[in-house]
């Protein structure tokens, strides 16, 4: 399956870092142009070439990282999804001021899906810090943990496939509201605890 990233900062180049050492290959893209990517790319190089968001967004799993308030912009003149899956790895809070975003009640991946029409969104990759993301899964001597959740049962199988490709130990939440709801950032339960498989 093609991956692409769409979000190029601390979350979606930790996602690249961990796709590179497993040798998964990934277009990768932000609002500067591939050009801004050319450091990350030779770090990175063959796995991750730069694209545009248009490029990352044609693949059949699409993750996205970009800052809560500019997500509207970064998704609005995309082709259509079609069915493609995509993660929502993003919370609905901001640097500098890290004020939660009044969501009216809603679990910030439901809003996040009404900006990806027609894909199936699975929420992940959201609720741990960068570096625990793109450093070694296998650090503590287990199999670090990331949660995820959504809707359609193949979108979630196929990214719980990727997250064991990776080498984390992957965690079914169930459905985007109920595992949203727990995985949140800030708000739920779950982030921010480094949590390890053993067996
Ligand atoms: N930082 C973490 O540890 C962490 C952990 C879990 C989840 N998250 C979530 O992940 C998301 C990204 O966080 P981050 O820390 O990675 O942010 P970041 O370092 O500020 O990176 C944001 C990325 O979004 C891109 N972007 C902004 N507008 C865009 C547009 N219109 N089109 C395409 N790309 C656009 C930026 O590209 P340009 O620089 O070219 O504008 C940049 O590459 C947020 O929702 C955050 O809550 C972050």
């Amino acid at each position: 399956m093609s991956i692409g990233i769409i979000g190029s900062g601390n979350i979606g180049s930790a996602f690249a870092r961990a796709l590179a050492k497993a040798g998964i290959p990934a277009i990768i893209a932000n609002s500067r142009g591939p050009a801004s990517l050319a450091t990350l790319e030779a770090e990175l190089r063959p796995f991750i070439k730069a694209g545009t968001p248009e490029e990352a967004a044609s693949a059949d799993i699409v993750l996205v990282a970009v800052n809560w308030s500019k997500l509207p912009q970064a998704l609005r003149d995309l082709p259509d999804w079609n069915g493609r899956v995509v993660i929502d790895a993003n919370n609905p809070i901001e640097a500098p001021l890290f004020k939660p975003v009044d969501l009216g009640g809603r679990v910030s991946s439901e809003v996040f899906a009404g900006l990806v029409p027609g894909a199936r969104v699975v929420k992940a990759f959201n609720h741990l810090q960068a570096h625990l993301v793109s450093s070694d899964p296998a650090a503590e001597g287990g199999r670090r943990v990331l949660f995820y959740s959504g809707d359609d049962a193949a979108a979630k199988a196929d990214v719980g496939a990727l997250i064991g490709q990776l080498g984390f130990f992957g965690i079914d939440l169930g459905d985007l509201v109920t595992g949203g709801r727990l995985a949140q950032f800030p708000g739920g339960p779950l982030p921010t605890l480094n949590l390890v498989r053993f067996g």
